[in-house]
């Protein structure tokens, strides 16, 4: 149960002076720690630069101590990146808000956040009592302080947390020079009601409170993170923590494109500003669904392809007459084209440029040269090469350093099986074929790979979907595999679903071999979560 469950009237407490909400993401921590999400030291910079260019006010990059990789990736972030703060976690010791310091330093913007939990379950973890924890948020916020000038402090599971004590602790907090105070609504608990009843209660009660900036920080168990988030902010809060796609543990956190769209398309009841960019809200949330592995849902509000698509006879009668008839934000305002334009065959590399640049890809000439090449194939054998395939080519993961390559697959199917692979891998340069069955097309085309290259991995997720409409469309396959603790996500698109299957296949143990080299003794290995925190 939320404990003191019961409200504050909008109009008893200090409203801030600003309707301007800042931006916090935080897909690149909390999104990225959700298994299987994992991204490349690459992956996370070119993430963090689509953040910035898009607007974002706060990046939180990474929890530094937890490994090696993060620390660099956050370092890394911290230098290169152009307008955004940069922020980094830490739990509540000195160690973790050193190194985290450490990370950020760099940054034109640095922002320490660092936390503990301060409910009666969290408090129960580092086994201290409510005044050994108030001394310890007093000592590490004032260490952080005195690093940085710009330090977030959470009361982790904020929204289970006892008013008086969660007041309590505030105050401290803000005290000891926190210019950032984020409630997090950890296991996606609250409702919307009681997440603007929670800041009104702080903004009233504790003293020195409209001075400093509230944040919310919401997860999506019970599908409301969008909904409190934006209570929140009616309630005074003027930052929400967010992530492209929703991506995050469980259900995910808060969705970026949700609240930001929200604000803009429903300004009259909810006069507040972000300083996104919306016509990035596309690209950037396909590119996080690539290198996540976690695809997009159809029906997903906002990103999802079925979120602008109007199918049925009187919507699309109605969409010809006045698009506003069922439409409420116009596609362009994401960045989604107008236009789905189809290129075929005869379409040459100028015309392939100018079209993924309208898609929101500038490639260099040499990744360039290589989608054309896949486009031709694909326009050999696809009539039509509509945007979405387009896409689905230039978003597939770079092979260069692949261990493992398809080079040949042929697949007898039929009704009296089982069906047979016949299957030549390249491993480290060297050509090898088997033939296998299995209980399927697809069961087959595994264990071939898996004759030719064992492994212990097992199969977590197997998912396909078309492209386009059409029996010639592309499917899209996502592969997640699992080995001891090690996550890795494969996808591939293929005109030819056991091709793009196979593909996907491959693609996941190379990543995985990837990590399985990372995490060797003496490399980098993940062991820390914040949700060990103490
Ligand atoms: O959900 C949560 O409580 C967090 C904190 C670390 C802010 O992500
Ligand atoms: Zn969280």
């Amino acid at each position: 149960m939320a404990p003191d469950a019961g409200e504050t009237p909008r109009d008893q407490h200090v409203m801030p002076q600003t309707n301007r909400v800042k931006i916090f993401d935080t897909t690149l921590r909390d999104g990225e720690q959700s298994p299987g999400a994992t991204m490349t030291h690459e992956e996370k910079l070119e993430i963090a630069q689509l953040l910035d260019e898009m607007g974002v006010d706060i990046i939180e990059a990474g929890f530094p101590i937890a490994s090696e990789g993060d620390f660099k990736a956050v370092s890394e972030i911290a230098k290169v990146t152009r307008n955004a703060s940069i922020c980094g976690l830490a739990r509540a010791n000195f160690k973790d808000i050193d190194r985290c310091w450490d990370a950020v330093r760099h940054a034109k913007r640095p922002r320490i956040h660092t936390f503990i939990g301060t409910s009666p379950l969290h408090r129960a973890i580092p086994n201290l009592d409510m005044d050994q924890m108030a001394e310890r948020i007093h000592e590490t916020v004032t260490h952080a302080r005195n690093l940085c000038e710009d330090v977030q402090w959470s009361p982790m599971d904020a929204t289970r947390t006892e008013h008086d004590y969660l007041c309590r602790v505030v105050e401290i907090a803000i005290k000891a020079g926190a210019t950032t105070i984020n409630i997090p609504d950890t296991v996606g608990y609250t409702a919307p009601r009681e997440s603007a009843a929670l800041i009104a209660m702080l903004l009233e009660r504790v003293p020195g409170a409209d001075e400093i900036t509230f944040a919310t920080h919401c997860h999506n168990d019970l599908g409301m993170a969008t909904a409190n988030s934006l209570a929140a902010v009616e309630a005074g809060a003027r930052q929400i923590e967010c992530t492209i796609n929703g991506l995050g543990e469980r259900a995910g956190n808060t969705a970026l494109e949700e609240v930001v769209m929200a604000i803009k398309v429903r300004h009259d009841i909810m006069p507040y500003k972000t300083g996104i960019d919306t016509t990035k809200i596309m690209n950037i949330s396909r590119r996080v669904a690539t290198v996540s592995g976690f695809p997009v849902q159809f029906n997903k509000a906002i990103v999802g392809k079925n979120a602008f698509a109007h199918e049925s006879g009187i919507h699309q009668d109605g969409m010809l007459k006045n698009s506003e008839t069922f439409e409420i934000m116009r596609p362009q305002d994401v960045g989604l084209n107008d236009t789905n334009l189809v290129m075929g065959k005869h379409s040459g590399r100028a015309a392939l440029r100018a079209k993924l640049k309208d898609l929101g890809f500038e490639l260099a000439d040499n990744q360039l040269n290589d989608v054309f090449v896949r486009f031709k194939d694909l326009a050999d054998r696809k009539k039509e090469v509509w945007d979405d395939d387009l896409i689905a080519l230039v978003t597939q993961n770079d092979a260069s350093q692949d261990r493992l390559r398809l080079k040949h697959l042929r697949v007898i199917c039929g009704t009296d099986g089982p069906q047979k692979a016949d299957i030549v891998l390249e491993i480290d340069g060297q050509e090898r074929s088997v033939t296998a069955t299995g209980d399927g097309p697809v069961d087959a085309t595994f264990n071939a790979v898996k004759a030719l290259f064992p492994h212990g991995a097992t199969l977590q997720v197997y998912q396909v979907a078309a492209v386009t409409e059409g029996t010639d469309a592309q499917a899209t396959v996502s592969v997640r595999l699992e080995e001891q603790g090690h996550i890795a996500t494969g996808q591939s698109a293929d005109t030819d679903t056991v091709v793009a299957s196979a593909k996907a296949y491959i693609n996941a143990i190379n990543r995985l071999i990837v990590r399985r080299e990372k995490s060797a003794p003496g490399a980098d290995t993940k062991t820390i979560s914040y949700r060990d925190a103490g």
